[in-house]
């Protein structure tokens, strides 16, 4: 995903730095114990902020790589979990007028809800998460690497799938969708040929198919159907 530059990216970061955490800290992150689940690729955040939202009684991580993409989300989550707004200087409002000017908001953790944001690759998830720790592994309109070589970089590739093998609890989904054809039929064949996943959900046009109303929409996958292209999906139980 290419983004301009964000003003003040860092400062807005550390303004809602109560949302964010690293490595192992997400064990004691959250208010309350709950099954968790893992977006991967989280953009600017529509898909996290609807689920988390609809499913209150799991707890989610929303992982991304790039700084100046998830501090956007970050902020679209804690406004729709009534936590202020960024105001017209860069700083963040909190509800009782208080104005967090590059520095943390210490947010209440009763009002930090279910979600928590992770600035990292995907690539150490098995440094970070605990093995059979995840209910669910989400992946959605991630890059598809088409370039000869960069294949091990597609979020389906069969190292990945491993690794969420070991990461998900037994049960445990891995839920994938992409607008690209290709990556679709790489990511199919890998779920397929790996032991321990049983796929459970395939569908190569999604909001035509029996999931289409349940489905939640994530930014790219609004701006492609806009344009008519079919959004592929699958989706994998660990046996
Ligand atoms: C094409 S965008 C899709 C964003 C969002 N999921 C959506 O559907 O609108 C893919 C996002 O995944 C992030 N990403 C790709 N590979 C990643 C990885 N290995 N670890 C963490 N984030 C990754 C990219 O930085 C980018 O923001």
């Amino acid at each position: 995903m290419r983004m301009r530059k964000k003003r003040r990216g860092g400062e807005r970061l550390s303004q809602l730095s109560a949302l964010f955490v690293t490595g192992s800290d997400y064990k004691t992150a959250f208010a309350e114990k709950k099954p968790l689940r893992l977006e991967i690729g989280c953009g600017k955040g529509d898909f996290i902020c609807a689920l988390s939202k609809k499913e209150p009684d799991y707890n989610f991580i929303a992982m991304e790589r790039v700084d100046d993409v998830i501090v956007v989300a970050a902020e679209k989550y804690a406004v729709s979990r009534e936590l202020g707004n960024l105001d017209s200087h860069g700083g963040w409002k909190a509800p009782d007028g208080t104005i967090y000017q590059g520095e943390a908001w210490d947010i209440p953790m009763e009002d930090r809800g279910n979600v928590r944001f992770m600035n990292c690759d995907a690539t150490g998830l098995c440094e970070i998460f605990e093995e059979g720790s995840l209910d669910t592994i989400y992946a959605n309109f991630s890059d598809p690497w088409t370039k000869n070589g960069y294949a091990n970089r597609r979020l389906t590739h069969p190292d990945f799938l491993k690794r969420y093998l070991k990461l998900l609890v037994p049960g445990g989904k891995f839920c994938f969708k992409t607008d690209n054809v290709e990556l679709f039929d790489f990511s199919l064949e890998s779920v397929e040929n790996e032991e321990g996943f049983e796929l459970t959900f395939v569908s190569r046009d999604l909001h035509q198919s029996e999931r289409a109303a349940e489905n939640i929409m994530t930014e790219y996958e609004r701006n492609f159907s806009e344009k008519g292209v079919k959004i592929n999906c699958l989706e994998a139980v660990k046996k």
